[in-house]
């Protein structure tokens, strides 16, 4: 049977994922060191504490979490992070357990998007959103970053070229701490002069942060969502927080913060989806907050990974050629390098394969057709020190 032209016009558009596609030619070349992917170290994953926590919930309360569960999330686990996140008059209506932050970025879209609309992202930003938001037939539109994040001069200026072309602009996305790809965080007076404008110009915000724990130095930086909240703005910002990156990405666990109304439409779409998160798992990760464990694992994982992000901007600074620049993350997997223009970092990349070692051109994190080439994004939290050092020297030497 013919499929083809029985898909429907969002399954027909969706092409496989290039970072996959282009990650899969690396595969099996012995030798190659790979600073491609955005995968946690498998030496971050507390295994024997999860198995507990696991057996723990499944003897105790097997007949209750065995059981479907709720669609808007676990009780337990939505009191263990209002406690942690140090939410004030936050009531369970205002959270949203889902499956990975994947699935509620895809609930937000969902909940928002009609064919045609603008969504407005940084420039570049996390594929994986970008491809569900062109899912729902978004129009997307990139706003340039500098070191403090998301250029608001710019954003102000594509605010207004869309109210001069009659387009609509539904919510803006963005990655404020060590951001997927850049590894830049935004200023806490970027992040305020965000809220204020949008605010004023009543465009909602999407805050994904996976990342934020992951910090080997410098201050925290309160969320957009905090910020929004001390001007009493419930539902401008909706936040997504995962565990994939503090406890495993395997682990599927992840939530949203935002209005009553907001996460009401979210829970709506995640009952359809997936009917609820997986309850034994959402289980386990509160009895693993209940038992003070989670503090313990950001210190193992911040641990862990300071000495690969030292070889990571240790070697950059002792091998990389001085035309060529670098974000100077404070935590997080990533850095993102600026190559002299002119230079294509997709022909690079060949020519890296042969030398044994992988990276992502930057192309592959812009909307179509808004394409940066002489840009790639390395990852520092799989490959260990020692090879994240050998894989930066043999990259700058064909540079
Ligand atoms: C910025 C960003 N958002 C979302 C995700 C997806 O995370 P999750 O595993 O919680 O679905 C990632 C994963 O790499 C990411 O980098």
């Amino acid at each position: 049977m013919k499929f083809n032209e029985k898909f429907s016009k969002a399954t027909a558009g969706m092409g496989s994922s290039m970072i996959r596609e282009l990650v899969a030619t690396t595969k099996g070349i012995p030798g190659l060191i790979s600073l491609a992917g955005g995968f946690p170290s498998p030496d971050s994953f507390n295994k024997e504490d999860i198995a507990e926590c696991y057996k723990e919930v499944v003897l105790e309360s097997g007949n209750d979490i065995l059981q479907y569960g709720a669609s808007e999330g676990d009780a337990q686990l939505k009191e263990e992070l209002i406690k942690w996140e140090e939410y004030k008059n936050m009531s369970m209506d205002e959270m949203l357990i889902t499956v990975g932050s994947t699935n509620a970025i895809y609930y937000y879209a969902k909940t928002f998007i009609n064919p045609g609309d603008v969504i407005l992202c940084e420039a570049p930003s996390f594929l994986g959103s970008l491809v569900s938001f062109e899912a729902e037939m978004a129009e997307l539109i990139s706003i340039e970053m500098d070191d403090e994040g998301i250029n608001i001069d710019k954003l102000k200026q594509a605010i207004a070229d869309c109210k001069t072309m009659g387009k609509k602009i539904k919510f803006l996305y963005t990655i404020p701490d060590f951001q997927n790809p850049t590894g830049i965080s935004m200023s806490a007076q970027r992040r305020m002069d965000l809220v204020e404008l949008m605010a004023e110009v009543n465009i909602p915000i999407l805050e994904d942060n996976p990342y934020s724990e992951l910090r080997y130095t410098g201050e925290m930086i309160p969320s957009i969502f905090k910020i929004a909240e001390e001007k009493n703005l419930r539902g401008l910002v909706t936040l997504v927080k995962s565990f994939s990156k503090i406890l495993g990405p395997g682990l599927r666990v992840a939530y949203a913060v935002s209005s009553e109304e907001i996460i009401g439409k979210m829970c709506s779409w995640q009952q359809k989806v997936n009917v609820s998160p997986g309850c034994v798992t959402e289980r386990m990760v509160a009895r693993f907050m209940q038992k003070d464990l989670l503090v313990k694992q950001i210190g193992i994982v911040n641990d862990l990974y300071t000495p690969y992000w030292e070889a990571m901007l240790t070697a950059l600074e002792d091998f990389m050629p001085k035309t060529v620049k670098w974000t100077k993350p404070e935590g997080g997997m990533f850095v993102w390098l600026t190559l002299p223009e002119g230079v294509d970092a997709d022909e690079l990349f060949v020519k890296a394969r042969e030398q044994k070692v992988a990276f992502i051109p930057g192309s592959k994190f812009f909307p179509k057709g808004q394409e940066q080439h002489n840009c790639l994004r390395l990852n520092y939290s799989y490959a260990k020190p020692d090879a994240i050092r050998e894989g930066v020297k043999r990259l700058a030497s064909i540079m």
